[in-house]
């Protein structure tokens, strides 16, 4: 559904896709974001990146393509980590594709062509982290060249990588024809569609730490929502523009004016702003730390929020409850630690339980909804992070723009 383009909404996602363009038998080079968490040993903890990019790859192997896959791991800064290569990803694709993969040590260069030119069809590589070289941050269009020469066609499956304008995302669309993959048109039809055709009540759900990451998409989505629920680290900026005292809650000073008059547009637009009423204070952020559950206005001095308290969740609940649409982007306390995830695993369990149209945005939020093993409950959990922001801040994401319009 949506391209956006400098706030003009397209009202339909008008991009071709692979079901636009003849790729039987074809090379085809995949954009994907394999950009997967990883635990203190390097093992993938959340594979939903991977398993998301399944259909385009199905689809293609159906067709006799040669599937050429790329795509961007961590931010090794255009040399090679050793730790953030994607042999790993390689195997975990082979066993949900259930054929082989094969992850090549580089991803342009005359070996890799040799590689690719003699595909057979129906095979699968996997090109080594595009970041090693720094070139494709930089939109390189020789090294972009070089990528191309790999397909004979691009498809982009990267929705989490599409707000950014590099070589393998916008370069490469200047020498091959570009469409859409599954995922990618998957995405925009969700997450477009939050903007253009919401069900009402439309209630927004926003926590995460900082909230001049949320300023734009707040200020994007005012005038659709009836409701704006308010957790996470940014709900001390929130407090704070109230003139309650948040102790040593971590605060963007500079915002606050800003949070202020943003609540003021908002009342007078109708809009809900919810705020907590009580949290979770803790003397510090960490596992096994003193903690209890205070009035907002009885947050004791140097201590710090570290979850939404037991009755701010009855009221995020009920209002979930009561809405049609509910897009939540950013986790209600620091969920990583047992002691502070209440908030978010009971907002994750009313989305769950919702009947309405629930919309998980990207980054930690997947990432909570996918230990909870609840993301087969929500409508749509968004592979992006960054990039579902930026869409739904009515940006205009380069990795669409340069797509083959229908
Ligand atoms: C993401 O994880 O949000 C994407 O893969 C983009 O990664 P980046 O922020 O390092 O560009």
């Amino acid at each position: 559904m949506s391209d956006l383009n400098n706030g003009q909404k397209e009202l339909k996602f008008n991009r071709k896709t692979v079901r636009d363009i003849d790729i039987n038998g074809k090379r085809v080079l995949l954009r994907v974001d394999y950009n997967v968490p990883t635990d203190n040993n390097g093992a993938i903890s959340d594979d939903s990146r991977i398993r998301a990019s399944v259909p385009t790859i199905q689809y293609l192997l159906d067709r006799k393509a040669k599937v050429i896959l790329c795509s961007h791991f961590g931010r090794p800064k255009g040399k090679v980590v050793e730790s953030m290569r994607l042999v790993r990803v390689g195997q975990r694709l082979s066993e949900l594709l259930k054929k082989p993969v094969t992850t090549l040590k580089d991803c342009v260069g005359p070996e890799i062509e040799s590689v690719v030119f003699s595909m057979q069809a129906g095979e699968v590589v996997l090109l080594e982290n595009l970041r090693f070289h720094p070139e494709e941050e930089a939109n390189d269009p020789v090294f972009a060249r070089s990528l191309a020469k790999l397909g004979e066609v691009y498809v982009d499956d990267a929705f989490g990588a599409s707000h950014r304008a590099h070589a393998s995302i916008t370069g490469v669309a200047s020498y091959l024809p570009a469409v859409a993959g599954f995922l990618m048109e998957k995405e925009l039809n969700f997450m477009g569609n939050l903007l253009v055709n919401p069900a009402h009540p439309f209630v927004a759900l926003m926590g995460g730490a900082k909230v001049s990451d949320k300023i734009g998409v707040i200020q994007n989505i005012v005038d659709k929502i009836e409701a704006l629920l308010i957790g996470g680290g940014m709900a001390a900026n929130f407090l704070k523009a109230q003139g309650i005292d948040v102790g040593a809650s971590a605060l963007e000073e500079d915002k606050l004016d800003y949070t202020r008059e943003m609540i003021k547009k908002g009342q007078e637009k109708g809009v809900r702003f919810i705020l907590p009423v009580d949290v979770v204070a803790a003397e510090k952020i960490g596992a096994g730390v003193a903690s209890k559950v205070v009035g907002v206005k009885n947050i004791p001095a140097g201590w710090v929020i570290a979850d939404i308290g037991p009755e701010t969740v009855k009221l995020f609940v009920k209002e979930i409850q009561a809405a049609k649409t509910i897009f939540w982007n950013g986790p209600m306390g620091v969920f990583e630690i047992e002691a502070f995830s209440n908030g978010t695993r009971n907002v994750a369990q009313a989305m769950a339980d919702s009947h309405g149209t629930t919309v998980v945005g990207g980054g930690s939020t997947t990432e909570s909804v996918e230990d909870m093993k609840l993301s087969t409950w929500m409508t749509h959990v968004s592979t992006g992070g960054g990039a579902s922001l930026e869409l739904l801040e009515g940006l205009q994401l380069p990795g669409i723009a340069v797509l083959l319009p229908k």
